[in-house]
């Protein structure tokens, strides 16, 4: 089982079928504002949802050794998520993805995540490369890897569709020898 503190009271956990309903109320009481990036949300009408995908891609993933999908956990209670989508160890390398409540947002959480999750990716599995995607218009979720000093690759036109519209996806990425920067030193 996969889990790891990031600061007192913040921890991160491979998320198990249990955790689907609360997973699916944090997702429902945030609907309007996760729509906005993340196609799932329209997609997930119910915690069966969110436990079929669990089951179907979370723990197998996990269980092949390619990579956690994690609940944010916030003073106990389910405040976000952060994961890897399926290691290609052909190549060492993963993307992540992450989402956080509304009312969490601004104090650091997903940032420290996210460097929670590069510690164990570069230092525990070796890989070499990681990537996160996010919709240029995004830029809070921008903001994540320019922050964790994350090069910008490039913009794919209209790689994401999200509701109706098509968004441009920004390319960033870190490099085992690059991970940790001189300048991410706040926990
Ligand atoms: C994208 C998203 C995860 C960003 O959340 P966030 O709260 O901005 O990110 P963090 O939790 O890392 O918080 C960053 C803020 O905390 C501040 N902060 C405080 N303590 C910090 C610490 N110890 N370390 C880093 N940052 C810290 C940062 O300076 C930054 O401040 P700012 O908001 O004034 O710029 C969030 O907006 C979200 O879930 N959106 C909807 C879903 C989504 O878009 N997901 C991503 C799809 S690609």
């Amino acid at each position: 089982m996969f889990r790891r503190t990031i600061a007192p009271g913040i921890e991160i956990k491979l998320l198990e079928p249990g955790d689907a309903e609360a997973v699916f109320a944090a997702a429902g009481r945030d609907r309007a504002y996760l729509r906005e990036w993340l196609p799932w949300v329209d997609r997930t009408q119910s915690a069966e949802d969110v436990r079929q995908f669990i089951e179907e891609v979370v723990s197998p993933q996990w269980t092949d050794n390619r990579g956690p999908q994690c609940g944010i956990w916030v003073d106990g209670s389910l405040a976000g998520s952060v994961g890897c989508h399926a290691i290609d160890w052909t190549n060492r390398a993963c993307s992540l993805g992450y989402w956080i409540e509304s009312r969490r947002q601004g104090q650091g959480i997903v940032t420290r995540s996210v460097a929670g999750m590069l510690n164990y990716l570069f230092e525990e599995m070796l890989l070499h490369r990681v990537v996160i995607q996010c919709a240029v218009g995004n830029h809070r979720s921008c903001a994540i890897p320019e922050r964790l000093g994350f090069t910008k690759e490039g913009v794919l036109r209209q790689a994401g569709h999200v509701g109706d519209r098509w968004v441009d996806l920004a390319t960033w990425s870190i490099l085992e020898d690059e991970w940790p920067p001189v300048a991410q030193l706040r926990t």
